[in-house]
């Protein structure tokens, strides 16, 4: 039967949470399905198939297999929820083509705002501006951040080389075609510590054009932006990506990811203003920050840099717990940090990021 449901719920018998079925009956049309029974018609011309199924257990994940392979499938967003936001389920959504994933149940606000990006295709349409330089350079380096953090959270080796090259496609393309749509694009990519590693970087190679910065320095903040919170790989996901506020105790466990960079950049033996931006890039101008404690001009400027990049991007994006803030909020925000951060640079860091002053940067 195909019906003119636009959006698809897909479950297995397990007993889950399904609160979130008369929030989106509200405004769309929906079917829900038994993973056993989908036909390729049930996921023709809808806009969104919903997958709440038990991602661990062997016997879902076969149908599901054949039903994300459908033709008819292809262009149609599959939004799974979470029951445990572990990195087993977290893989098996992404293997099995998921173009976002949450965890379930979560605030209200965030699951309808989800619902509606992925129905009006926003991020599709964010792509579709992207110039094929741009669109290149982020596809090359998100697959190439995902597996340093998969490498670097296994002992593996921290490919230099990769990042190095894919870090030159964002600074070519970001000098031939600006910032902005690339930046726009990478907005909607649902891992926050890749889009953030990623955001960082392109913030940096921006700030460095506007200063000016010799072409071996740029490529310098460019990986050092990509890879300034490697360290997070150690941290687990339940901590890293908690959808509410941390206790203190996981943030203590988060607070050690500039000594974990730290050490994975030297295992792997990096460049000493790497593993600088990743150890010290959460230490603050008056010495209150972590990991040692570093104050004034113990601080080098190219890490006073990825800093300011840093705490842009953290304010300027959306987390589960709080919204994002304007860019224009955010930069206000920053100019009262005096202290923290290095007031002049947050000064000149605003035309990289308002787009008044953007234009000037391309
Ligand atoms: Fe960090
Ligand atoms: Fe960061």
């Amino acid at each position: 039967m195909t019906g003119n449901s636009q959006v698809v719920i897909i479950q297995d018998s397990g007993l889950k949470n399904k609160g979130y079925i008369d929030l989106i009956a509200r405004d769309h049309d929906v079917r829900q399905i038994d993973i056993n029974d989908v036909s390729p018609q049930d996921v023709t011309n809808i806009k969104l198939i919903i997958i709440q199924v038990n991602l661990i257990d062997p016997n879902s994940i076969l149908p599901l297999k054949r039903i994300m392979a459908m033709p008819e499938r292809r262009n149609i967003p599959a939004l799974f929820l979470l029951q445990e936001f572990s990195r087993r389920e977290i893989v098996q959504a992404t293997t099995l083509g998921a173009a976002d994933y949450t965890l379930y149940p979560c605030p209200e606000n965030d699951f309808i705002h989800l619902i509606d990006t992925l129905i009006n295709n926003e991020k599709g349409k964010a792509w579709e501006k992207l110039s094929p330089a741009q669109e290149e350079a982020l596809k090359v380096s998100l697959k190439v951040v995902e597996k340093t953090f998969h490498n670097a959270s296994k002992g593996l080796e921290v490919s230099q080389t990769e990042i190095k090259d894919s870090c030159n496609l964002i600074i070519e393309a970001t000098a031939k075609d600006g910032l902005t749509d690339w930046m726009n694009a990478i907005r909607f990519h649902h891992d926050y510590t890749y889009r953030h590693s990623m955001m960082v970087c392109g913030y940096l190679v921006s700030f460095g054009m506007l200063l000016q910065v010799r072409k071996t320095d740029l490529q310098k903040l460019a990986v050092g932006g990509m890879m300034h919170d490697i360290g997070k790989a150690m941290v687990p996901l339940s901590i890293l990506d908690k959808p509410s506020e941390l206790t203190d105790s996981e943030q203590k466990t988060i607070n050690k990811h500039p000594l974990h960079g730290k050490d994975i950049l030297t295992r792997e033996n990096w460049d000493e203003v790497m593993i600088d931006i990743a150890c010290h890039h959460h230490e603050q101008l008056d010495g209150t920050g972590y990991p040692h404690g570093l104050a004034g001009t113990e601080i080098t400027d190219i890490t006073r840099l990825a800093s300011i990049a840093d705490v842009f991007s953290s304010l300027s994006d959306k987390r589960p717990y709080k919204a994002a803030m304007t860019a224009e909020d955010a930069i206000t925000a920053m100019l009262k940090m005096e202290g923290q951060l290095d007031i002049p640079l947050v000064k000149s860091f605003r035309a990289v990021v308002l787009p008044m002053d953007a234009d000037i940067c391309k």
